[in-house]
């Protein structure tokens, strides 16, 4: 089987510089969706028609597996796949199967795609239809005796045919050699001047082929976007289907609605999420740990018995090990934290390698950045740093040190010791506060 993926409408509706197949769901392009979904089908190619913003959505998919053919006119759907034919043809034994599906309909789900293929079989032309309540604006599955005829457009559909209920959602399966057949006789006397891909429906029954139907299981696996809305129901429909798998796993989520997971997010057992938290890129988080509410999660790894926020901001490579507390208000970046210590209140912990049982007073900043490099803060096993320390990197703080609150720390502070940097309290005899002059 090859799969062709038609992507080269413009997106107006969109109103944006960013193609439409590039705009983000889940933090990443809808094409990226179609394209995992596709993969997941293990084809022998994939092709993408590409159009409008062509550049930019070749550049945001450099994989070496793609075959890519610009379509330019845009003249249809049928024009579309003709377009990507010839690039599909040196291999071709004589039965292959050709899926197409769409950069613009993120959330088919292999197992749906997986049925109308087999249903295609090496001799049928197979469809993915769908019953709505409100079928307005799809090409409409016309039957004659209960046997698929053609399909036929909203616009160039009569009274009667509009009161169809089955739609076409335009993906299909079909045999290579029908295409090669029936796309060069397409014609665009239509009501929209398109040449027609759901025109090789009448094609394939006036040659004898068999026409079949498959239905998706759930009617948003073939929605499409077309605009900003439409994008955000999708992407609120796939946060759903995410947090449904985390709660299958045993994740306690305070309130599914109340996720979002741009990425991968893996849970051990008895694992708590509140609500409003963000996963970013790779997340991973043991046994028994707790992600209180408005947490932003970036590509960390979470031991077991954490307890991590309200307000918490984990970025790329932070390690916490077990039993860990991050507080509010604590950004922690490529920094390890051993097990059982805690940064419980507004700090900024970069490029720091912290040991176990250490505590980090409330308003701790390692100072990581010179203005031009970053450099490593080391804090070792038991060490306990006082409230408002900033820690100058590149220096260390000895194993079991104590720093005082409120010290810059600029060298060393050596193990079992107390280091504080810090001006000598006075206190000033007979001093008075001013007082506001009388006006005269
Ligand atoms: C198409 C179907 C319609 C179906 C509907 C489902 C046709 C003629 N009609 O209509 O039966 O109910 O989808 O949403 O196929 N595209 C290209 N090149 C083109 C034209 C379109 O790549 O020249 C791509 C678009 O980017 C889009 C998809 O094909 O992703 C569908 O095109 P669109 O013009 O929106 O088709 P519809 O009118 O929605
Ligand atoms: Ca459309």
């Amino acid at each position: 089987m090859d799969i062709v993926i038609l992507a080269a409408g413009q997106g107006k509706r969109m109103r944006s510089a960013l193609p439409k197949v590039l705009q983000p769901l889940a933090g990443r392009p809808l094409l990226s969706h179609v394209l995992e979904t596709a993969r997941a089908l293990s084809p022998r190619r994939i092709c993408i028609v590409y159009g409008h913003g062509g550049a930019a959505v070749r550049q945001a998919f450099p994989d070496e597996d793609l075959i890519w053919v610009q379509q330019e006119p845009q003249l249809g759907t049928g024009h579309a796949v003709a377009q990507a034919l010839p690039a599909l043809a040196s291999l071709d034994g004589p039965a292959a199967t050709i899926l197409v599906l769409y950069g613009d309909v993120p959330l088919i789900r292999p197992s749906t795609l997986e049925r109308l293929v087999k249903a295609a079989g090496q001799d049928k032309l197979a469809l993915l239809t769908a019953e709505l309540a409100n079928p307005f604006g799809y090409g409409r599955i016309v039957r004659s005796h209960g046997k698929v005829v053609r399909i036929v457009e909203e616009k160039d559909a009569s009274d009667e045919e509009r009161q169809i209920r089955e739609v076409n959602t335009g993906i299909l399966a079909a045999p290579r050699e029908g295409f090669a057949r029936w796309l060069p006789k397409l014609s665009n006397a239509n009501a929209q001047g398109e040449y027609y891909l759901t025109d090789i429906v009448a094609l394939a029954v006036a040659e004898g082929m068999p026409v079949v139907t498959v239905h998706p299981d759930d009617t948003w696996e073939t929605d499409g976007v077309n605009d900003k809305a439409q994008l955000a129901r999708l992407e609120r429909i796939h946060q759903r289907n995410q947090a449904a798998r985390l709660m299958a796993a045993g994740v306690t989520l305070a309130d599914p609605e109340r996720i979002d997971i741009r990425g991968e997010l893996i849970c051990g057992r008895d694992v708590f999420i509140d609500v409003g938290c963000v996963f970013e890129g790779r997340v991973e988080i043991g046994d028994g740990s707790r992600i209180l509410p408005y947490c932003v999660i970036q590509d960390a790894v979470i031991g077991k018995d954490c307890t991590v926020g309200p307000f918490a901001r984990l970025r790329p490579k932070t390690v916490l090990a077990d039993d860990v507390h991050v507080g509010n208000f604590v950004e922690i970046k490529n920094s390890t934290l051993g097990a059982h210590s805690k940064a419980n209140h507004l700090s900024y912990l970069g490029d720091a390698t912290i040991g176990q049982d250490v505590n980090v007073g409330a308003g701790t900043i390692t100072c990581n950045y010179d203005g031009a490099n970053k450099h490593r803060t080391v804090i070792e096993d038991e060490a306990f740093i006082g409230s408002d320390t900033q820690l100058v990197a590149p220096v260390t703080v000895g194993r079991g040190a104590t720093v005082g609150a409120g010290t810059t720390l600029t060298r060393d502070a050596p193990p079992g010791q107390l280091t504080l940097s810090r001006a000598k309290q006075v206190t000033v005899p007979g001093w008075k506060r001013p007082v506001k002059k009388n006006k005269e």
